[in-house]
């Protein structure tokens, strides 16, 4: 290989709601990436255990509802590799190498972590520690140049690129002997004429890399959040979109007419980017129409938009759900493909480490 194969890498976690933030924030903008990359959407099944064994039943349920949301929102299968990450091996075990090249330090100051683990940090599993190697592993497993993810990922994937620079340098001389790098992109005195893997660019861009609870436009919407009305899942009907819209907490003033007055005035920021990730508008395009009205007329269009984009993909999600064997189907197919591309890579990995393969 004389350079790095563009190719992107994402995925979601199946653990509760799908809401609002995923398909803002990431899967709707993997839709457009596939006519221009090869694509790799991946559900994280072995992500989903590390805070907590979910019932077996419900994990069955949820992979499959994340698949069912990929091929809803316009993931083709035809185009891009949909498959469940615990069906392709390569990503433990390239996660237990990278447990090998991280440092804890490196771990310690993921706040992902601290915040899921809480004050209890003792009692959080060491898979919760170490989830961010799983993330890297999952990626480079597929040497993958570019990930789509939302703003939360940011941190993550920062450390996916100290794990395969420390990589490509601890094993400079092992991958130059075997003749299985490519050349450096970005050559500098400090770094190896050939490294194995890529520095992953993270795309996080648009209107929606952060959408706020609908209760707090402080907080992040999230699946765990207890309350219900804070997000709105993929899976509501448009009578409950409506609903959560009308209880949006929000200000009593009026839309602003440039995106500066949006500053300090959470709520109304995080509805103005919904309706612009929503209508494919730039917030201040959404100002340029709204500025100067109530919520009381903003909303109602907010829900009437959320309505139309939304509904015809819960329908298909839930067509999708009555049919358990064309999900499988997609998965397994998938999983073939994506193994095809993480075997080799596993293969080198192994030798440029030093273990011997006699099989
Ligand atoms: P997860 O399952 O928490 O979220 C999936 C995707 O949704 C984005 N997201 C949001 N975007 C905007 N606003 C929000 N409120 C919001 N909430 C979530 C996330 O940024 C993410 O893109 N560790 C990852 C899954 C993962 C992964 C990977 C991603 C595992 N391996 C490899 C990329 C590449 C996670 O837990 O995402």
């Amino acid at each position: 290989m004389t350079a790095f194969h563009n190719r992107v890498f994402s995925g979601v976690q199946p653990t509760g709601n799908l809401h609002l933030g995923n398909y803002l924030g990431a899967v709707s903008r993997w839709v457009p990436l596939q006519d221009q990359m090869e694509t790799i959407f991946c559900v994280v099944d072995l992500h989903a255990i590390t805070a907590g064994f979910p019932d077996p039943a419900t994990l069955r349920h949820a992979t499959r509802e994340v698949t069912a949301a990929y091929l809803a929102a316009g993931i083709d299968a035809s185009k891009s590799i949909i498959f469940n990450q615990s069906q392709v091996r390569e990503h433990a075990e390239l996660a237990w190498i990278f447990n090998c090249v991280a440092r804890m330090g490196w771990l310690n100051r993921m706040t992902q972590f601290k915040e899921k683990a809480g004050k209890n940090k003792e009692n959080a599993s060491v898979g919760l520690f170490a989830y961010p190697n799983l993330m890297a592993a999952d990626i480079l497993a597929y040497r993958a140049t570019h990930v789509p993810v939302g703003d939360d990922q940011k941190q993550h994937l920062e450390l996916t690129r100290d794990i395969a620079a420390k990589f490509n340098n601890d094993f400079a001389a092992s991958i130059k002997e075997l003749g299985l790098g490519v050349p450096n992109p970005t050559p500098s005195p400090e770094t190896p004429e050939q490294v194995y893997f890529p520095l992953t660019e993270p795309m996080i861009a648009g209107p929606a890399t952060r959408i706020m609870s609908l209760r707090d436009g402080t907080k992040k919407m999230s699946k765990s959040d207890p309350s219900d009305l804070s997000r709105i899942n993929l899976t509501d009907d448009a009578d409950a979109i409506s609903k959560k819209i009308k209880k949006a907490k929000t200000d009593p003033d009026a839309l602003p007419s440039e995106t500066d007055g949006l500053k300090d005035r959470p709520e109304a920021d995080n509805l103005v980017g919904i309706y612009a990730a929503l209508a494919g508008m730039t917030k201040q395009d959404v100002l340029g129409e709204y500025g100067g009205q109530q919520f009381s007329a903003f909303k109602p269009a907010l829900s009437d938009l959320a309505v139309a984009k939304l509904s015809p993909m819960t329908d298909e999600m839930r067509r999708l759900m009555g049919d358990q064997a064309e999900i499988d189907k997609v998965l397994k197919d998938g999983a073939e493909r994506a193994s095809a591309i993480a075997e080799p890579i596993l293969k080198d990995v192994r030798r440029i480490v030093g273990f011997l393969e006699l099989r």
